[in-house]
């Protein structure tokens, strides 16, 4: 395992950090919590999904007859947007405010759950109006602005299903994404605020539709949050506030199966291609409500809990738009970046607000690390009690930095292990119960069953690293991949039979926590997101300029990992293009117009041939040593060792920018 030697550093780690009595006191998740979901899981997955509201009760926990599709609560019926706002309303808590928005230029507005409710009703009825149907896809490509959670909150009220682009994906993204799950309706908005700017977001839409593309999309309908020119389609292209206005303000919520598809959400794979990953309702909200309540200590009555993901990725979909409002939590959305006006904009706004759950990714807490306790400081940020990390692992040092500075050295941090496809945390602390360990994400949750295999299939003990598995069905599991039921069985249940493979490496300490080392195949994760070397390879190689090129996740102090790229260049063409081209400027800026700018590539390094075994396959592991700047691993199985000689002294040579 690739991973094997970091842990070892890592193993030294000693630190315990008990609960504090008082937490204890008060705590949510109670020990017993352990015990009921060993004594009898599937009656305790039941006890979480009764505290929703059913239209009609289920009376089937888990059908698990047609293994690796599993249905949950299967013969029993709900509305999530009825669970998120509605119930909420009917127990007298209209008036609690469900979100506090900041936007980057310091405008604010405070709504309420009534309004909320109010603003999704409205919004279902334009979809109706719009002629969205149960199960039709609606692409949603919006900034971090209210507006996308009252769409998500819409679609998924008519039982249609959504699918989030981030904002910072590409047209050609878009287009993909938009034509996989053939959305009738894309919603979005002019542009928003980032770093200081308004940017566009229309345009991107328009050039992904454009060419007759996406036939499949009938409508757009735009919010208009800054404001600037657009250019408008008539007969295609809606105004959001205008349509909201004239839409009536009734909406009953009716009960759709617990099986029915809420979400699809694009995910990085081993392949060129995104899978979408398919979410369904009772489960996902069953498993997302119990864990926002219970990881994070959530009182809704007093807490202001604030999740900085985007609803971009699954931590905006899970801890933003449907466990917190299911649990009838006030939150926090912030549209900006964090160094907008300055790095102190973060703790302003936990200050303003009194946030008191943070719930965060370890780059930004690395971020901040890296310039200084002094900026926090000169904040007042003894509201937080809980932190919350998630997307990648968090160093120890990062960890102490995190409850010393951000938790006034007191605040339980719960390190959350999960994914796109688990829907819902996984693996995580409970912060009343469980002593800390920094840097370990410790045990499975109650309910969750996790194991560590070796490449055989053989359980291994504590202190070896190996393969993470999850041995039984959960409920907020993925049901499949969107249109591709094949690769679902393959990518996921066919390594070890009858046991979900993650994909990352993991390995158990001498205490029984559980430690996550990483992924174990070609997918990088830069900044808490998943990114796939054949895709940013393929991206590269429809440039012109470029023959062949290889991928590698190299190790990054603050982004965990960053994309390296190894290109070999077509001289033709580089000759055709004039010896002044910037040739990694170009490269750089093709990754982000095809993909994305989350994309580019940190370097670009151009090498005259690529390591690769005699079936031709790229020793991607060789390149990675390379681009850390380790020694060069075992290279007997190359077809030419020369090849690496000539890399690496091609490095010592210089990376470029
Ligand atoms: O490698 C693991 C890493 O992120 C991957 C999942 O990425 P994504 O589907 O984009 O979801 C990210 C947010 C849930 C995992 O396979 N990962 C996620 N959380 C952690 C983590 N690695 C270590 N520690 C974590 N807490």
């Amino acid at each position: 395992m690739s991973a094997d030697h970091e842990i070892e550093n890592l193993l030294q780690e000693t630190r315990h950090f008990a609960p504090e009595a008082e937490f204890v006191a008060q705590a949510i998740a109670k020990p017993e919590l352990y015990e009921q979901a060993k004594a009898d899981r599937l009656g305790f997955w039941a006890e979480q999904a009764k505290k929703l509201h059913w239209h009609k009760p289920f009376t089937q926990v888990l059908d698990w007859s047609n293994a690796p599709f599993a249905k949950w609560f299967h013969d029993g019926e709900l509305n999530i947007s009825y669970n998120c706002l509605d119930r909420h309303v009917l127990a007298g808590n209209g008036d609690r405010v469900a979100i506090h928005f900041e936007g980057e230029p310091g405008d604010s507005r405070a709504i309420t759950y009534a309004e909320l409710t109010d603003q999704v009703k409205r919004a279902a009825n334009v979809l109706l109006d719009l002629g969205v149907r149960e199960g039709d896809r609606v692409a949603i490509y919006m900034p971090m602005i209210p507006e996308a959670v009252v769409a998500m909150q819409a679609v998924a009220r008519i039982g249609a299903v959504h699918s989030v682009v981030f904002g910072g994906f590409s047209a050609d993204s878009l287009t993909t994404r938009i034509d996989d799950a053939q959305a009738k309706l894309v919603i979005t908005t002019d542009g928003g605020y980032r770093k200081g700017r308004a940017l566009a977001l229309k345009p991107a839409v328009d050039e992904a539709l454009s060419g007759g593309k996406c036939p499949s999309v009938q409508n757009v309908l735009v919010y208009r949050r800054t404001n600037q020119d657009v250019n408008w389609v008539e007969g295609r292209d809606l105004d959001w506030t205008e349509a909201l206005a004239a839409a009536s303000p009734e909406h009953e919520a009716k009960g759709f199966n617990a099986e029915h598809p809420l979400f699809i959400l694009y995910t990085s794979g081993t392949t060129g291609k995104p899978k979408g990953i398919l979410h369904t309702t009772g489960g996902y909200l069953t498993q997302t409500t119990y864990t926002h309540k219970n990881v994070f200590d959530l009182h809704p009555e007093k807490d202001v809990y604030w999740c900085t993901a985007d609803v971009g990725w699954i931590t905006g979909h899970s801890y933003v738009v449907y466990g917190p409002l299911s649990n009838g939590a006030t939150q926090v959305i912030y549209e900006g970046t964090p160094e907008t006006p300055d790095w102190g904009r973060w703790w302003s706004i936990v200050e303003k607000y009194k946030v008191s759950i943070l719930y965060t990714a370890p780059t930004a807490i690395r971020s901040f690390m890296k310039l200084g306790s002094s900026i926090p400081k000169q904040h007042d940020l003894s509201s937080i009690r809980v932190l919350g990390s998630v997307g990648e692992p968090i160093n120890p040092e990062a960890w102490m930095w995190y409850r010393d500075v951000i938790g006034s050295g007191k605040a339980p941090i719960v390190d959350t292990w999960w994914q796109t496809e688990t829907g819902a945390i996984m693996i995580s602390p409970l912060p009343g119960i469980t002593t800390l360990k920094p840097g370990s994400a410790q045990h499975a949750l109650p309910g969750i069953e996790i194991k560590i295999l070796d490449e055989a299939g053989t359980e291994l003990g504590l202190e070896h690293a190996g393969l993470l598995v999850i041995t039984e069905p959960w409920p907020s599991m993925l049901r499949g991949i969107w249109g591709d039921p094949d690769r679902y069985k393959e990518t996921y249940w066919s390594r070890f039979e009858g046991k979900y493979f993650a994909g990352d490496g993991a390995k158990f300490d001498e205490e029984g926590n559980i430690w996550l080392l990483g992924r174990v195949d070609d997918v990088m994760n830069v900044s808490g997101h998943r990114l796939s070397t054949a895709e940013i390879e393929s991206a590269l190689v429809s440039h012109p300029f470029v023959a062949e090129a290889a991928v590698v996740g190299a190790k990054d102090e603050t982004t965990g990992q960053a994309v390296v790229a190894f290109v070999i260049l077509r001289q033709s063409q580089l000759e055709a293009a004039g010896s002044d081209a910037d040739v990694s400027k170009i490269l750089r800026d093709h990754v982000a117009k095809e993909i994305g700018p989350i994309a580019k590539p940190r370097q670009i390094m151009v090498v005259a041939e690529l390591p690769k075994t005699r079936s031709g396959k790229i020793m991607r592991r060789l390149l990675r040593d390379v681009a850390e700047d380790r020694p060069i691993g075992d290279v007997t199985t190359l077809t030419d060792t020369s090849v690496m000689d000539i890399i690496s002294g091609k490095i010592a040579g210089g990376a470029n920018d």
